[in-house]
């Protein structure tokens, strides 16, 4: 079936130069770009997105982290493309829990800048799509 997903290309990737590359394991990986957009988040978009984190201790960090620099929101569609980029993703800590052959095992080493953000359910989805691309929801 299928389905979209909202993934962000998150700041450090960004910075890192590391854009190309996972643009182009997407591509790769058979899934298609349905919308793709460089921003810097505001405030109140990282704060919705982020809701669920709210309180939690790493939670300012998190928004500032996200906020300070551009990033490259898209939405992403294919076949079961929400489980497909999170496989490629791995998992949110880069070392103890993503696998090498996936962004976050490859690129990256600190759960704080792991790379990329991609929903976690086709509710998550919806409400992420809705928050970063108000005119495809
Ligand atoms: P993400 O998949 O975007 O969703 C929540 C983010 O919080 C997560 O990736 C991490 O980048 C970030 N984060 C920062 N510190 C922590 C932590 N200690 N535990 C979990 N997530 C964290």
């Amino acid at each position: 079936m299928t389905e979209r997903s909202l993934v962000l290309i998150k700041p450090d990737a960004v910075a890192r130069g590391h854009l190309g590359e996972i643009l182009a394991r997407i591509e790769r990986k058979g899934l298609s770009i349905a919308a793709m957009e460089m921003r810097t988040a505001t405030e109140s978009v990282a704060a919705a997105h982020y809701a669920e984190h709210e309180g939690k201790p790493f939670y300012a960090g998190l928004l500032e982290f996200i906020t300070a620099r551009p990033l490259v929101a898209l939405v992403i569609e294919g076949p079961r493309a929400i489980a497909a980029f999170r496989q490629m993703a791995g998992g949110t800590d880069p070392v103890e829990k993503a696998v090498p052959g996936s962004i976050r095992g490859d690129l990256g080493l600190v759960t704080g800048e792991n790379l990329v953000h991609g929903s976690d359910s086709p509710e998550s989805a919806a409400r992420e799509i809705a928050i970063w691309f108000p005119q495809l929801a």
